[in-house]
């Protein structure tokens, strides 16, 4: 068996390419980033008020992009997928393609 010919370096490409991860948001470390500092201002509670304000995926990251800029932290995209993620698993329950 030769794993070198073409068709199966090929084969192995795009397997590799169709495997590639896209970005795993971690839920769990936008829970740490979240506790660390999100919590000042306001708790949980903000996120399941009867007239929550956040109503898409989307909007939530914006509202978590805001709220961080506003706390005057310097995030990473990765870190603010991370807490959307968070907040989006424990409370808001969007459909993340949304
Ligand atoms: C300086 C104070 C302050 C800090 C710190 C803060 N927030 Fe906020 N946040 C607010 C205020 C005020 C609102 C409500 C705004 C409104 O009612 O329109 C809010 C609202 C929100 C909402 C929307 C709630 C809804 O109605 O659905 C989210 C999500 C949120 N914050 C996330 C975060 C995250 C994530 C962090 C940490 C990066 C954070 N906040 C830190 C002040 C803060």
């Amino acid at each position: 068996m030769n794993l070198f010919n073409k068709t199966s370096l090929a084969n192995l490409i795009t397997m590799l390419l169709l495997s590639a991860p896209v970005y795993a948001f971690d839920s769990d470390n936008g829970k740490v980033l979240h506790n660390e500092s999100c919590v000042r201002c306001h708790d949980d509670s903000m996120y399941t008020r009867e007239d929550r304000k956040t109503k898409s995926y989307s909007l939530l990251r914006e509202r978590v992009v805001q709220c961080e800029i506003m706390t005057e932290l310097i995030w990473f995209e990765e870190e603010i997928d991370d807490v959307t993620a968070y907040l989006n698993e424990s409370f808001y329950n969007f459909n993340p393609d949304k």
